[in-house]
C-alpha cells in the first residue's frame, strides 16, 4: 500500500520548511499503516487511504446499505447521525465492553480503528426489528421518522449498558431514562418526546416492590438531602410509580394484569412525581384516561381488520385453484400490531432477551492499534498510539492540529473553513485518555485528583461522581464540575469529548473552565523538548481563543486540587443558558470562597464565562471581599458593586443580552452567596434562592378509549412506516441510490443582506477538482427567472442585486457534494451595500409593504364608525404587541433529485415537498418541458410543517436547469445552515390594537393594525395575514370590529407557511388583550374569557356563523375539571405568596381553529386514484404528501374501511403528478379532509361496480374473492376520486351577512391549562404539568391524532418560549442551526402532560357533530393543537407578574413608557428581565446616543 505524501505547504510551520520536509521521515518510519481496520455492523472492514476530508457519517452515507443514518445538521446539535461504537471499557481490569453513542458527523473517521461501528441497520430490520425499534414504531415514537434512527441508537446505547453480562442483570429506570441525559443530544419536531420516553420507559426492570436493583451512592457527608431526594424520587417512579403501563420487564409486570383493566382511578394516574409538582393535581378528574394496554408477549394476537391480508394466487394459475392456496405478501405491518379491546388499543411487543445482542468481535479483542497515516496532498490524518510518537511528531511539526473528540474541530472545519491540512487524532493515548482512578486509601490523602487531558467527559463525571461519593465536600469542585458537565452538550459528545479539547480551545463560554480556575488547577503540557510543563489555570488565557499553550506541546493531565479535611471552603457552579440540555452557555460561572474560624473571608475566587473575551476572574470583586464577614449583607452589597466594576458590559456589546448577562452575573452571585451561607451552616436562608429549577421524571396520560372505533377506521394503529423509520429502511430524498453519472449542487449565497451585484467570478470554482459547471440568472430567459406561490415577484437567482442574507446567487455543480459545496464556496462575489430594512418597524417607518390591503369589518365598522363603537366602551385598552417568527426546523433539510429521461424532455423530480403540482409547475417553466412529462415525486418528508409548501420548489427547479443541460442526474440536500438561511420561516408579527369593553367586561369594540415580516418576496404573506386576521378573535364574541392588514416587505428571507399559518400569531393577540382587559379591571381573566365566549347564532368578524358544533365551554369546562384547574389556581396563589425567588403560574386557554385553505377556493379541491389488482391487493395514490403527520396511514385506512379489506392489502407508494394530476399542497389541515374524502369517492365508485359480486359472495367475502371474479368479467377496478370542499367560498369586502359565504368549512377546537414555576434569578423555567384536549370529532386514528396534538403543542411551547430568530444589525441571520437556534428537547416538555379528546356533553353522553360534512366525521388536527402552545407563555406571564406585584412593579400594560408587557417568546432573558427587583435594577445597561442592539429580532 502506498503511503500518503503530506501536504506541500500548511499554515505557518514553524521550523521545517513544509509539511512534507517535516513529515515524511516519519510517516516511512513509524506511520507506516494507512488503513483503518474495524468492523460495521459485526462486518470486518478495512478502509484503505480512506478520503482525508471524510467524517465517520461521510463514510456511512457511502456505503450503499446504510442509509439509515442521518444528516441532520453537521454540528452535533441534533442527533440524527447517532451511531454506537462498541469498545473495550478501559476503566474495567475485566474484559468488559461499552457502548458508546456518538454522533458521526463529527465523529473523525480516523477514530474507528480498532472499534466496532453499530447502526441502526445493525440492530435490525423490518423483518427482524430490535425491540428497541419495534417497541418506538408501536408506541407511535416515530412521525417523519428522520429523528429517529438517531434516537433508535442513543437508546440502544443507553440499553446496552444496562445489562450486565456477568451477573446477567438488567437495570434500568426512568431515572437512568430521563434524567441521566442519554437523551440529551437528540432532537425529534414531531412527537413531542412523550412517546418516545413511553417506549424507552417499556425496558424498566425493577424490582417489582418499588426497590432498586441498584440504588446511587449517596454521597458520604453529602447530608443537603438532594441525594437522597434523588433516591426517593427514583423509588416513587419505579414500577409502583404512576404510569399504569406495563414495564415490559422479562417475564411479565406487575403492571401487565392492573394494565388489563381500565383504571379505576386514573386521576391518580396522574399525580406529578415531579421533585417540583405541580399545584394540587387532580385528584378526581371527570374524564376518566384509559391506558392503552401495553405488554410483551411471545405469542402476539393479530387484528385482522389490520394485518393478514392475503391474495388470490396468479390468474394463470386460475383454472386449476381459483381461490384455493393463497399467495402473502409481508408489509411492516406484519409484526404483530394492536387489537383493540372495547376501543382500547394492546400494543404488544417481543420480550427483550440481552443476551442475543450483538457482541464485540473476538478478532478486535486481539487487536493491536498501530500508528496510522492516511490522506493526500491537501489533507493526512496521524493517529500516534503512543504518547512518544505524538510528541515526536508535534517537534517535528507544532502545527499540526491535534483532535481530541473533534466536537469543536469539526464545526470549525464544517462552518469555518478551517482545514487542518496536518490532522492528528490523539484519543488513542492512552496516557492521554485514561484517567487512572485512586486507590481508596490514596484518596483519603489526596491533595489533588489527576484527570488525564483527553479522558472522556462522560467518564469524568463518572469519575467526579464516585470520588464525590466517597470525598463528600471535600471534593465539592468535583460534584461542581459533574453538574457542568451534566448540561455540557449531549451526551453523544459527551462520550467522545475531553477537558484538554474545552480548555485549549479557550472558549470565554467554555463550562468547564470557570470551575478548573476557581479551583486553581494547573495544567500540565509535555513537548519532546522540555518534558513536563506546569500552566497554572488562572494565567493561562491570555486573549481570546488564545492560551499559553507552546505550539509543540500537548496538554497531558489536568491536576485538581482538594481541600485538605477541615478546610471550610464552598464551590458551586451555576450555568444559565437559551436551553437546560445541549447548550452553550449565556453566563456560566464557578465561584469559591473559604473562611477563617470567624465566617471572614479568607479566599475568594469568583469566575465568570460569558462576560469577557476569555473566562474571567473577578479581581476587583475578590480583592474588595477578602476579610470580609461572609454572611453578611454589606458582604453581598459590596460585592455586588465591584461585579458591575468587574463587568460593565455595553450595551451593544458583542453577542448582545447586556442587561441580562450582567443581571445574570449578579444573581447568580447571590444564589451561591446563599447558598454557601446554607452550606457553612451561617444561618437562616431562603430555599428558594439555592434551589435551581429541578426537572424530575415525567408522566402523562392519553384517553386511549375511543367509543367511535370501527374496523379499521378509528382504530389506533401505527403509522405505517414508522418500523420501517425505526430500523432505517424508510428512504427519504438523499438516501436514493445514486446513479453512476449523478452531479451534485452546491449554492452560491449572497453574503449581504441588501447589496447591489458588482461582480460574480466563478472562474476559481470552476479550477476545482471534479467541478462541471455554474449556472445563474444567465441561463434563464428573463421573465423565466421569476417564480412565486401566489405572486411572481422572486427571480430564481439573483439579477443585479441581492435582497436578503443568504438569496441564491447561483449554482456550482460537482461530481460530489463536498466538491460542490467548497467549489460555491470559492465564487467571488463584489457587492456594493445597500442598507438593508430588517424589522417590522424599519419597514412601515420606511412605508415598505407589498399590496395586501384586506380588512375585516363587522357592526359600526361596516359605517367606519369605530368611533362611536368605542364611545360606548366604559374603559378602552391599548397595546403594541410583538411576537416572533419560527424556524421550522424539520430534521431534513430541503433535498432534491432530478434524474433526466432523455428522451422527449421527461425528468422525473423527486423532491423534499409538501407541493407536487408547483415543483411540476416551475420545472416546466425553467426546463420549457411541459407538465405532461415532468414527474414530480415524493415518497415522505423528514418533516415540512409548511416549510416545505412552496419554499421547497426553486431547489427541484435549480437541479433541473442543470439536468437539462448536462443531461445527467443532478441532486442537492441542503445544509442546515444553508436551509435556515434560505427557506423562510413563520412571520414575525406586531400588532396595533385597541379595544374597548363595558364595565363588566364585555368586548365592545376592537381596532387593529396587523403587520406580519413577509420578507423580500410576498410568497404566502398575504395569505398568511389573512389567516391571522381571522383567527384575531379567538373564541370571543366582540360587536364591532376593524382589523388591518399589512405586509412589509424587508430584507430578510421570505417568510413563509408554517403550521398555523398565521392563526397563532392572531390568537395570541386575542389573548393578550384577554389578560391586559382582566388586568386593567381587575378581574378574574377566566371569568371575562367566559363572558365573552361566543354562543351559537353569533358571527365572527368575517361574519362567519357559530353553529350548533360549538364545543368550545364544553372543552374549557372538561378540561378544567379533568385539570382540576380552579383549585390548582388557588394553590399557584398560595404558593407564590410562600416562595420569594420561585413562582408559579396557570392558565387555561380555549382554541378554535378553521379548517380550509382560507382564501385561495381553487385548492380545496382533491384527487384520489385506486386501483385494485385482480389478486385483491389495492394500490392507492391521493394528492396529499406524507411529512410524518401520518396522512397516509389514514389514507389507507379510509380505502381499506370502505372496500372491506384488512388494512395491510391498501398500499401508497409515494405522491407523483403522473398519478394524480393538480394536487393542492398538503398544507391547511386539510390534507385528510379533501383527500380522505377523495379516496372514498374512488371507494364509492368501486363498491358500486362491486356491489353484485357483493351480493353474490357474501357481505363477508374477501377482497380477492370479489375483485378476481369481477376482473374475469370485465369490470374496471381503476377509479379515479375527487372531491371539492362544499359550502366555502368567502369574499373579502363581502359584508352582507346573508350572502357572504362560509370562509371556514368547520372549527377544530380545543382547549389547554398548563402550569409553569419561574426561577426568579436566572428565568429559567419548567412546566410542570399540561392538559389538552381537543375536539377532533371521530378520530380517524386516534394515535396519529395524540401524536398531532402533543407534537404541536411541544412545537408551540418552543415558538412562544425559547425559539428566537436573530439577525445582527446589518442583516445577517445568526441563528443558523442548533447551536444558536433552540428548539424544545427531551426534558423541555410538561412534567405532567395529559392528552384527551373531546367526545361527550357536560352530562357525559356522547357527542354528535351536526354539521361537520368530513370524512367520517373526523377534524383536521395538524395545525390547531399548536397555539395550544401558548398556555405555558401565558402561564409564565402569570407568574412574572405575581413576581412583580411581589416586586411593587405595575402591571399595566399600554403602549407608554411604563407599560408593562412580555412579548413572545418568553424567553429567559425576557422572563428574568420583566422580574423587576432590585437586582435587575443594579444590572441596568444605559443606552448612549446611537448605540444599537447586537442583535435584532424583526417583529
Ligand atoms: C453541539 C455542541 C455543544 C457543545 N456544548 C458545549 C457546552 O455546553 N459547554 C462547553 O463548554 N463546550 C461545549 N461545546 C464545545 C466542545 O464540545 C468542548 O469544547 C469540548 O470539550 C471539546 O473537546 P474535544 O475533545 O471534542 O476537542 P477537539 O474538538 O478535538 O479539540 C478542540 C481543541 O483542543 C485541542 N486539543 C485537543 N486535545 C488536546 C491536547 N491533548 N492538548 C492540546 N490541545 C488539544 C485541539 O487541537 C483543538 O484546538 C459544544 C460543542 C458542540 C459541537
Ligand atoms: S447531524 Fe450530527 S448531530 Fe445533527
Ligand atoms: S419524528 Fe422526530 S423529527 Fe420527525
Amino acid at each position: 500500500m502506498a503511503l500518503p505524501s503530506p501536504p506541500k505547504t500548511a499554515a505557518n510551520p514553524p521550523r521545517a520548511a513544509t509539511a512534507a520536509e517535516a513529515l515524511t521521515p516519519l510517516i516511512e518510519s513509524t506511520y507506516t499503516s494507512p488503513d483503518i481496520h474495524c468492523y460495521v455492523n459485526g462486518k470486518k472492514t478495512v478502509i484503505s487511504n480512506a478520503n482525508p476530508h471524510w467524517t465517520l457519517l461521510d463514510y456511512i452515507r457511502a456505503q450503499s446499505n446504510l442509509k439509515g443514518t442521518k444528516l441532520g445538521c453537521g454540528e452535533g446539535g441534533c442527533g440524527a447521525c447517532t451511531v454506537v461504537l462498541q469498545v473495550p471499557d478501559s476503566s474495567s481490569e475485566k474484559r468488559r465492553i461499552k457502548h458508546l453513542a456518538v454522533n458521526a458527523c463529527l465523529f473523525p473517521l480516523v477514530g474507528i480503528d480498532g472499534k466496532h461501528v453499530i447502526t441502526v441497520e445493525g440492530i435490525g430490520s423490518v423483518d427482524r426489528p430490535h425491540p428497541l425499534q419495534e417497541r418506538v414504531a408501536k408506541m407511535h415514537g416515530s412521525q417523519c421518522g428522520f429523528c429517529t434512527p438517531g434516537i433508535v441508537m442513543s437508546l440502544y446505547a443507553m440499553i446496552r449498558n444496562a445489562y450486565d453480562p456477568e451477573t446477567k442483570r438488567f437495570t434500568l429506570s426512568e431515572r437512568d431514562i430521563e434524567m441521566e441525559g442519554h437523551l440529551d443530544g437528540n432532537l425529534c419536531r414531531c412527537t413531542g418526546y412523550k412517546p418516545i420516553l413511553n417506549a424507552a420507559k417499556s425496558f424498566i426492570v425493577e424490582n417489582l416492590e418499588g426497590q432498586l436493583t441498584e440504588e446511587p451512592t449517596a454521597p458520604a457527608g453529602a447530608e443537603d438531602g438532594k441525594a437522597e431526594k434523588e433516591v426517593v424520587d427514583l423509588v416513587r417512579n419505579g414500577c409502583g410509580g404512576p404510569s399504569k403501563q406495563s414495564c415490559g420487564r422479562p417475564g411479565g409486570c406487575c403492571r401487565d394484569k392492573l394494565s388489563e383493566q381500565p383504571s379505576e382511578n386514573s386521576s391518580n394516574d396522574s399525580k406529578s412525581q415531579t421533585s417540583t409538582p405541580p399545584t394540587e393535581p387532580a385528584t378526581s378528574p371527570d374524564n376518566e384516561h384509559i391506558p392503552a394496554i401495553v405488554r410483551a408477549t411471545d405469542k402476539p394476537e393479530h387484528d385482522p381488520a389490520v394485518s393478514g391480508a392475503t391474495y388470490a394466487k396468479p390468474l394463470k394459475s386460475k383454472e386449476k385453484e381459483c381461490f384455493g392456496k393463497e399467495t402473502k405478501t409481508s408489509t411492516s405491518l406484519e409484526t404483530e400490531i394492536s387489537s383493540t379491546k372495547k376501543g382500547v388499543p394492546v400494543v404488544q411487543f417481543k420480550e427483550y432477551a440481552p443476551d442475543t445482542e450483538l457482541i464485540f468481535p473476538a478478532a478486535l479483542w486481539k487487536y493491536e492499534p498501530r500508528p496510522l497515516c492516511y490522506g493526500n496532498d491537501k489533507k493526512i490524518w496521524f493517529r500516534p498510539t503512543k504518547l512518544d510518537q505524538l510528541l515526536e511528531l508535534k517537534d517535528a511539526y507544532p502545527s499540526a492540529k491535534l483532535i481530541g473528540g473533534a466536537s469543536e474541530v469539526q464545526v470549525e472545519v464544517r462552518f469555518k473553513n478551517s482545514d487542518f491540512a496536518v490532522s492528528v487524532y490523539v484519543s488513542d493515548i492512552p496516557e492521554l485518555r485514561q484517567t487512572k482512578m485512586p486507590l481508596e486509601a490514596e484518596l483519603e490523602t489526596a491533595k489533588e485528583l489527576v484527570v488525564s487531558a483527553n479522558t472522556p467527559l462522560t467518564e469524568l463525571e463518572n469519575i467526579c461522581k464516585e470520588v464525590y461519593a466517597k470525598l463528600g465536600k471535600r471534593a465539592m469542585v468535583l460534584e461542581a464540575l459533574r453538574k457542568q458537565l451534566r448540561y455540557f452538550a449531549g451526551r453523544q459528545i459527551r462520550n467522545v469529548a475531553s477537558l484538554a479539547g474545552n480548555i485549549a480551545t479557550a472558549s470565554p463560554i467554555s463550562d468547564a473552565n470557570p470551575v478548573l480556575l476557581a479551583a486553581g488547577a494547573t495544567l500540565e503540557a509535555v513537548n519532546k523538548s522540555k518534558g513536563s510543563i506546569d500552566l497554572p489555570m488562572n494565567k493561562f488565557f491570555v486573549a481570546y481563543r488564545t492560551t499559553t499553550l507552546p505550539p509543540d506541546a500537548v496538554l497531558s493531565r489536568i491536576r485538581i486540587p482538594l481541600p485538605a479535611p477541615g478546610v471550610r471552603e464552598v464551590l458551586k457552579a451555576y450555568k444559565q443558558a437559551k436551553r437546560k440540555d445541549d447548550d452553550i452557555a449565556i453566563v456560566t460561572t464557578a465561584f469559591r470562597v473559604r473562611l477563617d474560624d470567624d465566617n471572614n473571608v479568607e479566599e475568594a475566587t469568583i469566575v465568570y464565562g460569558g462576560m469577557a473575551p476569555t473566562t474571567k476572574e473577578s479581581l476587583k470583586t475578590q480583592e474588595s471581599l477578602r476579610g470580609k464577614p461572609w454572611f453578611h449583607s454589606e458582604t453581598l452589597d459590596i460585592a455586588l458593586a465591584s461585579l458591575l466594576e468587574d463587568y460593565d458590559l455595553p450595551y451593544g456589546v458583542p453577542g448582545g443580552m447586556a442587561d441580562y448577562r450582567k443581571t445574570l452575573t449578579l444573581s447568580l452571585f447571590f444564589r451561591f452567596w446563599h447558598e454557601s451561607a446554607a452550606e457553612f451552616g451561617l444561618g437562616n436562608v431562603d430555599a428558594t434562592v439555592i434551589d435551581e429549577i429541578h426537572r424530575a421524571i415525567s408522566t402523562g396520560t392519553r384517553d386511549d378509549v375511543n367509543p367511535y372505533e370501527q374496523r379499521v377506521v378509528g382504530k389506533q394503529i401505527a403509522h405505517l412506516s414508522a418500523l420501517k423509520q425505526c430500523t432505517g429502511e424508510a428512504e427519504y430524498i438523499d438516501d436514493m441510490p445514486n446513479f453512476e453519472n449523478q452531479l451534485y449542487g452546491g449554492l452560491v449565497l449572497s453574503s449581504k443582506a441588501h447589496a447591489k451585484l458588482l461582480s460574480v467570478d466563478w472562474e476559481p470554482a470552476l479550477a476545482m477538482p471534479g467541478v462541471v459547471a455554474y449556472i445563474d440568472k444567465n441561463c434563464l430567459a428573463k421573465e423565466d427567472n421569476i417564480w412565486g406561490s401566489i405572486r411572481k415577484d422572486e427571480p430564481f437567482f439573483a439579477d443585479g442585486e441581492v435582497r436578503h442574507h443568504g438569496q441564491v446567487i447561483g449554482m456550482v455543480y460537482a461530481e460530489t457534494a463536498l466538491q460542490a459545496q467548497a467549489a460555491a464556496k470559492a465564487v467571488k462575489v463584489e457587492y456594493e451595500t445597500l442598507p438593508p430594512i430588517l424589522t417590522i418597524d424599519e419597514a412601515i417607518e420606511a412605508n415598505s409593504y407589498f399590496p395586501h390591503g384586506k380588512m375585516l369589518k363587522k357592526g359600526l365598522a361596516l359605517q367606519d364608525k369605530m368611533d362611536e363603537a368605542f364611545a360606548k366602551c366604559d374603559r378602552i385598552f391599548e397595546g403594541q404587541t410583538r411576537m416572533g417568527g419560527q424556524e421550522h426546523f424539520y430534521l431534513e433539510t430541503n433535498a432534491a433529485l432530478v434524474i433526466p429521461s432523455g428522451e422527449d424532455g421527461c425528468m422525473e423530480v423527486w423532491s423534499s415537498t409538501q407541493n407536487t403540482m408547483e415543483t411540476q409547475e416551475f420545472v416546466s417553466a425553467v426546463t420549457g418541458v411541459p407538465s405532461n412529462r415532468i414527474n414530480a415525486r415524493v415518497k415522505r418528508m423528514g418533516g415540512g410543517f409548511g416549510g416545505k409548501e412552496s419554499r421547497s420548489v426553486p431547489f427541484a427547479c435549480y437541479l433541473a436547469i442543470a439536468a437539462k443541460k448536462e443531461k445527467r442526474p443532478m441532486r442537492l440536500m441542503l445544509n442546515r445552515d444553508e436551509d435556515m438561511l434560505l427557506s423562510g420561516q413563520r412571520h414575525p408579527v406586531q400588532a396595533r390594537w385597541r379595544v374597548g369593553v363595558s364595565k363588566d367586561g364585555i368586548l365592545l369594540a376592537m381596532e387593529a393594525d396587523v403587520y406580519d415580516n413577509a420578507g423580500f418576496s410576498q410568497d404566502m404573506s398575504g395569505a398568511v395575514m389573512d389567516r391571522c386576521l381571522t383567527h384575531f378573535d379567538n373564541s370571543y364574541e366582540c360587536p364591532n370590529v376593524l382589523l388591518r392588514g399589512h405586509v412589509c416587505k424587508t430584507n430578510i428571507h421570505s417568510n413563509t407557511a408554517y403550521r398555523g399559518f398565521g392563526a397563532p400569531q392572531g390568537m395570541y393577540f386575542a389573548e393578550v388583550m384577554m389578560y391586559n382587559i382582566a388586568e386593567g379591571l381587575d378581574v378574574d381573566v377566566d371569568e371575562l374569557r367566559l363572558k365573552n365566549l361566543y354562543k351559537v347564532g353569533e358571527h365572527t368578524p368575517f361574519l362567519q356563523r357559530i353553529d350548533e358544533d360549538w364545543h368550545v365551554p364544553l372543552l374549557l369546562e372538561q378540561l378544567g375539571r379533568s385539570a382540576d384547574y380552579r383549585k390548582r389556581k388557588k394553590a399557584v396563589d398560595d404558593f407564590n405568596a410562600k416562595n420569594r425567588w420561585k413562582k408559579r403560574g396557570i392558565c387555561l386557554i380555549p382554541t378554535k381553529f378553521g379548517l380550509s385553505f382560507a382564501t385561495a377556493l381553487h385548492l380545496n379541491q382533491a384527487g384520489a386514484y385506486i386501483k385494485i389488482y385482480h389478486d385483491g391487493s389495492v394500490l392507492l395514490h391521493h394528492g396529499g404528501t406524507e411529512m410524518g403527520q401520518g396522512l397516509y396511514t389514514k389514507m389507507c385506512q379510509i380505502a381499506a374501511q370502505e372496500l372491506g379489506t384488512p388494512l395491510d392489502a391498501i398500499f401508497t407508494q409515494d405522491s407523483s403528478t403522473y398519478q394524480i394530476a393538480n394536487a393542492s399542497p398538503t398544507a391547511a389541515s386539510s390534507g385528510s379532509d379533501l383527500n380522505g374524502m377523495a379516496v372514498k369517492d374512488a371507494c364509492d365508485q368501486l363498491n358500486e361496480r362491486l356491489k353484485p359480486y357483493r351480493e353474490r359472495f357474501g357481505k363477508d367475502a374477501p377482497l380477492k374473492q370479489i375483485v378476481h371474479a369481477a376482473y374475469l368479467d370485465r369490470v374496471n377496478l381503476a377509479a379515479n376520486g375527487f372531491w371539492k370542499m362544499p359550502r366555502i367560498g368567502f369574499q373579502w369586502g363581502n359584508y352582507d351577512v346573508n350572502t357572504v359565504k362560509p370562509m371556514y368549512y368547520y372549527f377544530t377546537q380545543g382547549a389547554g391549562c398548563s402550569e409553569v414555576e419561574v426561577d426568579l434569578l436566572t428565568g429559567d423555567s419548567t412546566v410542570l404539568r399540561t392538559d389538552l384536549m381537543m375536539d377532533v370529532g371521530n378520530s380517524i386514528n386516534p394515535a396519529i391524532d395524540y401524536g398531532q396534538i402533543e407534537g404541536a403543542f411541544v412545537q408551540g411551547q418552543g415558538l412562544f418560549t425559547m425559539e428566537e430568530t436573530l439577525w445582527t444589525r446589518t442583516g445577517e441571520l445568526f441563528t443558523r442551526g442548533p447551536g444558536t437556534y433552540k428548539i424544545p428537547g427531551f426534558s423541555d416538555i410538561p412534567q405532567v402532560f395529559n392528552t384527551s379528546l373531546l367526545r361527550t356533553d357536560n352530562e357525559g353522553k356522547p357527542l354528535s357533530w351536526n354539521h361537520l360534512r368530513s370524512v367520517q366525521s373526523s377534524k383536521g388536527i395538524g395545525e390547531p393543537p399548536l397555539f395550544l402552545g401558548c398556555t405555558v407563555f401565558f402561564a409564565m406571564r402569570e407568574a412574572i407578574k405575581a413576581a412583580r406585584k411581589m416586586n411593587g412593579q405595575s402591571i399595566l400594560g399600554g403602549v407608554g413608557k411604563d407599560a408593562w408587557k412580555l412579548d413572545s417568546p418568553a424567553t429567559a432573558e425576557r422572563l428574568r428581565l420583566a422580574v423587576g427587583d432590585d437586582l435587575v435594577r443594579r444590572a441596568d445597561v444605559k443606552r448612549k446616543e446611537g448605540e444599537t442592539n447586537f442583535f435584532v429580532a424583526v417583529a
